[in-house]
Formats: structure tokens, sequence, C-alpha cells
């Protein structure tokens, strides 16, 4: 059977997860967080201490990681780390910054650009991520660029903590989210960019409502009849 594939690439905050997973709901096919993988890895780095300068320390790590991806009854992704669930533990801001990091190393990528792949060849997909135009889906079916200003995605971050009753700071969210961007943008391998075939939205105006109609609309154009 064939498969389709959606790949959603953007900066953080960008509302890539709820809109991508929304989509995905709505097509039925499965929604891929790539982030949370990458978050996954890194947590177990952070765990063991890994010097990230080490090569050799990274790839031992690698070598001996077990990650699970699973749908549980809450709708969620949830993350398994060495058979124990990381889901919530991979939020944590600490943890943010340090995936940044552990994301720009050059084994950890090749280690999980087959793990993506796989899942795209199974399944018909809706994955988000940074590179998954560029580099991981290039034959994608549908590719959109998602972005907003940096404010506005501060704000946001702002806005998601403050509901989940925690204490944040308009002026350091701002500050981590150009650092992210900074970082996440400028590594050697696989940098944020967009692909020169996806589609830019750009929500700094749009609502979840209206980003979600957005993106409804530029499948429905690439795949025609088909959906
Ligand atoms: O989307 P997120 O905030 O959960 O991503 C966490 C980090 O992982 C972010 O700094 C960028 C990195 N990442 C990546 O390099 N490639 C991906 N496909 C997904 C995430």
């Amino acid at each position: 059977m064939e498969h389709h594939s959606i790949a959603i690439d953007g900066p953080s905050g960008a509302g890539k997860s709820t809109l991508a997973k929304q989509l995905a709901e709505r097509l039925g096919y499965l929604y891929v967080d790539t982030g949370a993988i990458y978050r996954t890895v890194a947590l177990k780095a952070q765990r063991l201490g890994v010097d990230l300068n080490r090569e050799e320390q990274v790839t031992a790590l690698l070598s001996e990681i077990k990650v699970r991806m699973d749908y549980e009854s809450d709708g969620l992704q949830h993350m398994y780390l060495d058979g124990e669930d990381v889901t919530q533990a991979i939020r944590v801001h600490a943890v943010s910054q340090w995936t940044s990091l552990v994301a720009a190393l050059p084994p950890v990528r090749a280690f999980l650009l087959e793990y993506q792949r796989q899942l795209a060849r199974e399944h018909s997909v809706v994955m988000d991520g940074r590179d998954i135009g560029t580099v991981v889906l290039p034959q994608a079916d549908v590719k959109i660029f998602l972005t907003a200003s940096a404010e506005i995605r501060a704000r946001r971050r702002l806005l998601e903590l403050e509901q989940r009753g925690q204490q944040a700071d308009y002026e350091t969210i701002l500050h981590d989210v150009k650092q992210r961007d900074l970082q996440d943008s400028s590594r050697a391998i696989a940098p944020l960019r967009q692909a020169e075939d996806a589609v830019l939205l750009d929500t700094s105006e749009l609502d979840l409502e209206g980003s979600l109609h957005a993106m409804e609309k530029i499948v429905k154009e690439k795949l025609g009849h088909e959906n």
C-alpha cells in the first residue's frame, strides 16, 4: 500500500506540534513528533553525564539506547527511554536547551535518520521537525514550513507555561527562543531551513483554527482529489 507523507518544519514555538497533530487526526495519518525523539536521546545523554565533545561517548550511548514511541489512549505520543515513560521528563526547560546541542551532533542525526524514514515507509505520516522536508523525507508529498515571529512565539510559550501554573518571564523566554533558533539554524549538519519546494506559512497573525485551515488548504492543493 502506498503511503503519503507530510513534512512540517519550522522553528520552536511556531505551533508545529499542535497543528501537525490535529492535521494528522483529520487525515487519519500517524503523527510523528521528531523533536520528542531527539529530546529522549538528549535526556539519556544528560542523565549519563555524556561529554558532547567526546564522540566515543556519544557513539557508546547510541549503541545501547532503546527509544520507543507509542500512542496511548490519551492520544499523546509517549516516549520510552530504556522502557521508562519519559513523556513528561523530556519537556523540562533544561532538556530543551540540551537537546538543541545534542541534535547538532552528526552521529545522533545519522542514528535517528533511519528510524524516522522507517516510520514513513510503514505509515502515512505527518512528521514535524527541523529537517524533515530537506533531509529526512525529501520526497514528501507535501512540505510546509511553519513559522511566526520570535516575539509571537515567546508570547505563546509564556501563555502555555502560565496555563500550566508555571512561573515564567517573557524576556527570558524570548532570549531562549532566539538562542535556540540560532543554534538550530546555524549548525553544520541538517540546519533548520525551508526546503525549496516547501510552502511557507507564517502563523503570526493566525489563531489555531485559522492555521489549521490554511494547512488543510495546502494539503488539499498538493494531494488533490486523493483527500
Ligand atoms: O521541536 P522541539 O522543540 O521538541 O525540538 C527539540 C530540539 O530538537 C530543537 O532544539 C531542535 C531539535 N530537532 C532537530 O534538530 N531536528 C528535528 N527533526 C527535530 C528537533
